[in-house]
């Protein structure tokens, strides 16, 4: 190889020393010749497989793809494990790891002498975390998603992860199928590896990786299992060392510019509430200064134009077919900015130049689009000083506006003791308000916001109410709920002063929302208020750290030191 920049690795692989000696001998105990440490690239793979996390389960055969494309540019792929978080497997929520994860990840970049990294995640909070520990390193680094699994089939309907495990359960609860038929649905939704089927968090996330430009077009919605996401995996392999080559770090791609393009892809799709915080958090370790308005502001002129669950009708196969996120962001191209760089060579408006939409049932003209009404809704007022937000497509429209009583749970504990009691006081007009779910006080900020609704309004036909929390809610979900009220109540919001019966006034299209009881009883309430009981588990450990330092919902809740970056140089050795 000619024209080589000067490598991370080769300081510490080329050492003509003790240290030298030890760092090639044992890397050669794999069977790797002598030249592959004469100054070519080192590629990490940082891989989230786990069989405890099943949508990244098939990540070590693709990541066999990976090092065949590195290995065909001249590098040299050193694959390695990180820890994984199986969104429906680990509890209390994977929400309260995913800064865990973010650790471990910066701490293995900077700590191995690798010159790049291809960041393999998918699952929810996996790709995310990756991406904030690897801007706190800043080394070259792309990302291969796991892909959507299949479509669910069943009972010949198609039926979506997440979505209609939702629907199907209200269902069941209101009578209208048996235990057997919802039970038997379970293998059915979820037909092969890969990711939630529909544009839930984690495929939002791949999407939202492809409009910031750090990953492949295709990245988000080439089915885990077709051969062209091999295909994709091999190219990045070549990409990666392409970009080690040409000196390109993770900085180069993460602009301000990049984060305001995948705001507004996130709207055109329909994307997932919690991409809100993902976003926050990565644009803090890259020192951008993005916040919660941003979200708001940027999504007011563009239209919701994928059709697909939650939002919409169809499921990320259908999407990837139709052209997916090229054929998206070529329908929204004069929204975004062009000349943003992509980690393919090529720039964002290239991108959406080539690309083409294959079925307008799935992807929406944009003069003609599923709804106008998309992207995040940010609410303040003062039940949510520090800002709330609300998915409006996802949403009863006759309920964006709307006034009532609150039926009040102290805990998620209270809320399943007596959210089917039927001696609730509650009316399809009520307001149901949970506390002690935010980022400190659950701890982890759990995906419990769509609260279930009473059964006993659902055998009475009711399917949707006003919900607010400090919550998140599953990508997957829908409903009228307003989630990540901030502050929360475990930090004294003004959402702990909420009681049974305030009238609680939302109000949409003005971004407002409000607790219709005066300052003066507020005040009062507010001496009473006793210092909560310490969250489950929170005395020690990950989860004390946790705790104490965790921001607000509004800020993306990543550690208040996490935030910024660190860079990539070691100064000490290790012998
Ligand atoms: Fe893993 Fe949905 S549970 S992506």
């Amino acid at each position: 190889m000619t024209d080589r920049p000067k490598l991370r690795s080769a300081a510490v692989y080329g050492k003509q020393d003790r240290d030298g000696f030890i760092h090639r001998s044992w890397m050669k105990s794999q069977g790797l010749p002598d030249d592959c440490f004469d100054g070519r690239p080192l590629i990490g793979i940082c891989n989230t497989w786990s069989e405890l996390t099943p949508c990244n389960a098939h990540l070590r055969i693709l990541a066999d793809h990976v090092k065949r494309g590195v290995w065909q540019a001249g590098g040299v792929p050193l694959e390695f494990p990180v820890s994984s978080l199986g969104e429906t497997q680990i509890r209390p929520t994977a929400m309260l790891f995913r800064n865990l994860l973010a650790m471990d990840v910066e701490e293995a970049l900077r700590g191995y002498a690798i010159d790049g990294v291809v960041l393999m995640g998918g699952c929810d909070k996996t790709t995310p975390a990756q991406l904030m520990g690897a801007a706190s390193v800043d080394l070259p680094a792309l990302v291969v998603s796991s892909g959507p699994m299949l479509n669910g089939r069943f009972r010949g309907e198609t039926i979506g992860s997440g979505t209609d495990v939702w629907r199907l359960s209200e269902d069941m609860r209101a009578g209208l199928i048996s235990e057997t038929t919802f039970f038997s649905a379970e293998a059915a939704m979820s037909r092969s590896a890969g990711v939630c089927n529909t544009m839930g968090t984690a495929s939002t996330i791949g999407s939202l990786c492809e409009a910031l430009g750090v990953a492949l077009p295709g990245n988000a919605s080439i089915p885990a299992v077709d051969a062209r996401r091999r295909t994709l995996a091999h190219l990045s392999g070549r990409a990666i060392v392409d970009l080690v080559m040409i000196e390109r770090p993770l900085s180069h791609f993460l602009s301000r510019a990049a984060f305001e393009n995948a705001i507004r892809v996130h709207a055109a799709i329909g994307g997932s509430t919690n991409a809100v915080v993902h976003l926050l958090a990565l644009a803090g370790r890259c020192g951008v200064n993005l916040t919660l308005e941003d979200f708001d502001t940027l999504s007011r002129d563009v239209p919701l134009i994928a059709n697909l669950a939650p939002s919409g009708k169809y499921l990320m196969e259908d999407f990837d077919y139709a052209g997916g996120m090229p054929a998206v962001m070529n329908r929204i191209a004069h929204l975004l900015h062009g000349d943003a760089p992509t980690v393919g060579g090529s720039t964002i408006g290239a991108v959406a130049r080539g690309g083409e939409c294959f079925n307008d049932d799935v992807i929406y003209p944009i003069d003609a689009p599923v709804n106008h009404s998309s992207g995040t809704w940010v609410l303040r007022g003062n039940l949510a000083p520090d800002g709330a937000i609300m998915k409006p497509n996802a949403a009863t429209p006759a309920l964006l506006t709307h006034e009532g009583p609150a039926v009040v749970f102290e805990s998620i504990e209270d809320f399943k003791a007596r959210i089917d009691d039927p001696a609730l006081d509650v009316t399809a007009g009520s307001v149901l308000v949970l506390k002690g779910c935010g980022p400190k006080g659950y701890p982890g900020m759990p995906e419990v916001g769509n609260m279930q609704l009473p059964k006993k309004l659902l055998e009475a036909g009711v399917r949707d109410m006003v919900r607010i929390s400090d919550a998140r809610m599953s990508g997957t979900a829908y409903g009228t709920v307003v989630l990540h009220v901030s502050p929360e109540a475990y930090a004294g919001g003004p959402l702990a002063l909420v009681r049974n019966g305030d009238r609680v006034k939302l109000n949409g299209p003005a971004r407002t929302l409000d607790l219709l009881v005066d300052d003066a009883e507020l005040a009062c309430r507010r001496q009473a208020l006793s210092p909560p009981p310490p969250p489950p588990n929170s005395q020690r450990g990950y989860v004390k750290l946790y705790v104490d330092t965790v921001l607000q919902a509004d800020k993306g809740c990543d550690l208040d030191f996490l935030v910024g970056k660190s860079g990539a140089i070691v100064t000490r050795e290790s012998h």
